[in-house]
């Protein structure tokens, strides 16, 4: 089982979807009569796009960006790869870009500035995790926030560690023995 590799659950799936209801409601009433396009990054923001999109009861469409961490680390090595640009063309229509987890910033950093590239009428970020750190690669200005966590390694829901866990419901701390 998965979930035995686990020291702790943070957030069990219920927590998780509720949290993603109020999230929902908040994106309806401030994109209601907006051309709007949720933008999530692979391959860990599929799982919360999934959920996300389905909650979010106004007319919308949703794309994918590829971007990666270069390796297998536990932490972000500060390099990222873009690995897939978006389809839906973006010029003059609302991009809220949707991120499983704010971490050092780099991943965000490096997303947000290809989609300005499309020029976008606006571009706002709504991250499920948010990571605290004392200090972080790129400050971006967060939006939309499902759950404050500390600084430790997270698995589950769509976040992984050497590929594994993503298919976890909830978001929990792996054992240190796991990666150590
Ligand atoms: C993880 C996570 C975020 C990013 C956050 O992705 O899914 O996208 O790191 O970290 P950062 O704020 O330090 O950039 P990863 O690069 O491991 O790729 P993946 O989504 O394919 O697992």
């Amino acid at each position: 089982m998965l979930q035995n590799d686990l020291q702790e659950t943070l957030f069990t799936e219920e927590q998780i979807l509720r949290r993603i209801q109020e999230l929902a409601r908040e994106i309806e009433k401030n994109y209601k009569g907006k051309n709007l396009v949720l933008v999530s990054i692979l391959k860990g923001g599929v799982v919360f796009l999934a959920d996300l999109t389905r909650e979010v009861r106004i007319p919308h469409a949703y794309d994918l960006v590829g971007a990666s961490s270069y390796g297998a680390q536990i932490y972000s090595t500060g390099q990222v790869i873009i690995t897939k640009d978006v389809t839906v063309p973006l010029k003059g229509k609302h991009v809220l870009l949707i991120e499983d987890i704010y971490d050092s910033g780099t991943t965000l950093k490096v997303v947000k500035d290809l989609l300005d590239v499309h020029s976008p009428a606006s571009v706002e970020i709504c991250a499920l995790l948010w990571k605290e750190k004392k200090k972080r690669r790129h400050e971006i200005p967060i939006k939309y926030i499902g759950f404050k966590i500390p600084d430790v390694f997270v698995v589950g829901y769509g976040l992984d560690y050497n590929e594994k866990y993503r298919n976890l419901r909830c978001i929990g701390v792996l054992k240190p023995e796991i990666y150590s």
